[in-house]
């Protein structure tokens, strides 16, 4: 088997520390599963700017692109914040999503039964979630043009964002979303503001005729993005698979990320078209930020990282095994009582990230 070549970009705050975490359960794959990774790591975001002065290089996007899977922690920090917009970590973030081509942003929201009580929400509401978010994520609101910020000839300055879609852009992204779906509960929810921006009326028209064409076998219903919120919050577990455009996909992933408790363990795969190999370029990020708050600190829950690789494993490499592996590892430890501070509850124990790490790596062993 020739080694799958994996980019490494920890980037900045707390994912540094969660992506050594991640490097532990790599090693132990190599070693114990026979699983030869070609590990290289990379900047992003303000660490890279604080290198190469911009967010992102022209060889660290080159080694992305050549790159089998791309693993990256998150970007950002107060430290950055006074830079001009195009160099701050952010645009390095967007850039390297834009330049690979990766439209199609999975965010799963699962409770884990272990977890019910970390959530706001009552548990009778979200026991057993597992809902799966698809965000587009190379267009809409975040790439339309025109852009910018212009002043107007009586003195005053104007912002300006454009929402755009053209029509294969929606297919491809409703496309992955109901294949998505047709693999789990068969129930697509598509988010559009049908009511008030044409853009989304595309967008919902597309769907159904996606629908019609080639999907009929999945039922598929639609929402405008006020009531999505609502709903999710609401009643999340009538939800299987949810698509939806950049902004609103960015909004209602972190809303359904808080219903399982936490940011901290909530993973995310980006991927692109299949080539004619049927492989895609993919990133797996954690759905958290880079919390400078608590970085350095070894507090970070290093969970949705390491879930990330094993959505790695399973979308890239087709290596179901070992993601199974690392997710019911985690399921074990959560239940075993180990929490980071984000996940903590009455009775259960703290650990800080190296112990979590230690704890997911041990119990891998026991599995073999
Ligand atoms: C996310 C983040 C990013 C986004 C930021 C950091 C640019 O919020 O991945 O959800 O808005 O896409
Ligand atoms: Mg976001």
């Amino acid at each position: 088997m020739s080694a799958k070549k994996l980019l490494i970009l920890p980037g900045d705050g707390i994912g540094q520390e969660v992506m050594v975490q991640v490097r532990r359960i790599i090693d132990w794959m190599g070693k114990k599963r026979g699983v030869a990774f070609d590990v290289s790591e990379g900047l992003i975001g303000g660490s890279a700017y604080d290198v190469h002065g911009t967010p992102l290089a022209d060889e660290t996007l080159a080694d992305a692109m050549a790159a089998d899977a791309v693993l990256l922690g998150a970007v950002g920090g107060p430290k950055w914040d006074d830079l001009p917009f195009e160099k701050k970590p952010e645009r390095g973030l967007l850039k390297i999503r834009k330049e690979m081509g990766l439209f199609a942003n999975l965010r799963p929201a699962v409770v884990f039964d272990a977890l019910v009580e970390a959530s706001t929400l009552k548990p009778e509401v979200v026991k057993g979630l597992d809902i799966m978010i698809v965000r587009e994520l190379t267009g809409g609101l975040y790439f339309g043009q025109p852009r910018g910020i212009e002043t107007l000839p009586d003195g005053q300055r104007k912002g300006v964002n454009t929402l755009t879609y053209t029509t294969s852009e929606i297919q491809r992204i409703g496309r992955a979303a109901f294949d998505l779906a047709r693999k789990r509960r068969k129930k697509l929810t598509s988010v559009d503001k049908a009511n008030v921006l044409e853009c989304t009326v595309l967008w919902r028209e597309e769907m159904i005729k996606l629908h019609k064409e080639e999907y009929s076998d999945v039922e598929l219903e639609h929402l405008y993005v006020d009531n999505a919120a609502m709903q999710l919050v609401r009643n999340p577990r009538q939800f299987d698979v949810m698509v939806t455009e950049n902004m609103f996909g960015d909004i209602l992933s972190d809303c359904a990320a808080m219903l399982t408790g936490s940011l901290g363990m909530l993973p995310s795969a980006s991927l692109g078209a299949a080539d004619a190999t049927g492989a895609r370029k993919a990133l797996y990020e954690p759905v958290h930020g880079s919390a400078p708050d608590i970085a350095g600190k070894d507090m970070a829950n290093p969970l949705a990282c390491i879930l990330s690789f094993s959505m790695c494993l399973r979308y890239s490499f087709d290596m179901t095994a070992e993601a199974d592996m690392i997710d019911n590892a985690v399921k074990t430890v959560l239940a075993g009582g180990l929490r980071t501070g984000d996940i903590m509850a009455a009775g259960k124990a703290k650990v800080s990230t190296t112990v979590m790490g230690e704890a997911i790596v041990r119990e891998l062993d026991k599995m073999g």
